[in-house]
């Protein structure tokens, strides 16, 4: 497995969502609170039932047995019993103790209470999970007649209002959805939801593969710690053709491609050191290093034979050999390219 280039997509994806995150924060706090605000059209009074909520009797009229909690509500000014019973829930016309059976003409009154602009004829029906409000089967919206594309949202069986929503509060559920990484619908705002798992995950995967990726250099001799011996003879790292000819001499830095890519890029690459492309492949003559695990799937069989990336190995001293005309015809193109100009090569 190539390690490199599972860190470097890793990395990719934890980079991206880190600046969404970052950016989607800094717009929330620079942005002007009152263009987030959806309310600006809710209207303030709300008015008192004017008729009495009956009572329940025992004996007349009970409640279920499985009743968990009762609350009394208001609605179009009646009174309205709202009825837990565990999982489940009951409305009631608290004055008639009748169910609570709301229809479209009901819906756009009670929208119509809730907000200080006229409604725009129409109104859908949506399923509460595909708009955000999980927690109801079904959502009534109507849209109001404002320059801010106003809706109101309205339970639909009990006749709750849920929420206005206009294009500052679009805004604002897009930014948190970003900065939360809340891509799935029905997420709600949540720290412990898949998303920020998954993210997590793939964070952790990213560092030890980078860490895999360190081990994986410091055994292929990137990291040496080098002390300062006098030099008797330098350069020390020899390039040949592929007939066995000098192409040059360079000096050993950390890490073998870099040695030889120093001045001018004499040997191509594409992965940019990634261990991918195999367009660094040498011919180690005298020790070749140990193969590292890019060599083996890169390289296969010649491996045998002392083919190596370079890109995959530290510092080495000796003989390397190119292993194609192509990166023979490279080589002399570069270097013809690099050199400076004399009155001979203008
Ligand atoms: S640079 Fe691509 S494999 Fe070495």
């Amino acid at each position: 497995m190539n390690w490199l280039k599972w860190h470097l997509y890793l990395a990719a994806l934890c980079g991206l969502q880190m600046l969404l995150w970052i950016g989607s924060g800094l717009t929330l706090s620079l942005l002007d609170e009152d263009y987030l605000d959806a309310n600006r059209y809710r209207a303030q009074s709300i008015q008192a039932p004017g008729i009495m909520a009956q009572h329940f009797t025992p004996g007349r009229v009970s409640l279920p047995a499985d009743v968990t909690e009762v609350q009394l509500d208001n609605l179009l000014s009646r009174p309205v019993y709202r009825i837990e019973l565990g999982e489940r829930s009951m409305n009631l016309w608290a004055d008639t103790l009748e169910p609570l059976v709301l229809d479209d003409a009901l819906l756009r009154k009670i929208a119509t209470a809730s907000i200080s602009a006229p409604l725009l004829d129409g109104m859908e029906y949506h399923p509460g999970d595909s708009i955000g409000f999980p927690d109801s089967a079904k959502v009534a919206l109507f849209n109001a007649e404002t320059d801010r594309n106003t809706r109101v949202l309205i339970d639909a069986q009990s006749g709750k209002l849920l929420a206005h929503k206009d294009k500052g509060s679009d805004l604002k559920e897009l930014l948190l959805m970003l900065h939360f990484m809340d891509y799935a619908p029905g997420n709600g705002i949540a720290f412990n939801h898949i998303g920020i798992r998954l993210f997590a995950l793939l964070t952790l995967l990213m560092v030890l593969s980078g860490a895999f990726v360190v081990w994986q250099r410091w055994q292929a001799g990137f990291y040496q710690i080098r002390f300062k011996r006098p030099i008797l003879q330098a350069p020390t790292l020899i390039v040949l053709d592929t007939q066995g000819e000098e192409l040059g001499r360079f000096n050993v830095g950390a890490y073998l491609l870099e040695s030889i890519n120093a001045d001018a890029p004499l040997l191509p690459t594409q992965c940019g050191g990634g261990g991918s492309c195999g367009l660094c492949a040498l011919v180690f003559t005298d020790n070749p290093p140990d193969a590292t695990e890019a060599d083996l799937n890169r390289l296969r069989g010649k491996v045998e034979q002392g083919h190596r990336l370079a890109c995959q190995h530290g510092s080495y001293c000796g003989r390397v050999r190119l292993v194609n005309k192509a990166q023979e015809r490279y080589w002399h193109k570069q270097q013809q390219s690099n050199e400076p100009l004399t009155s001979e090569n203008v």
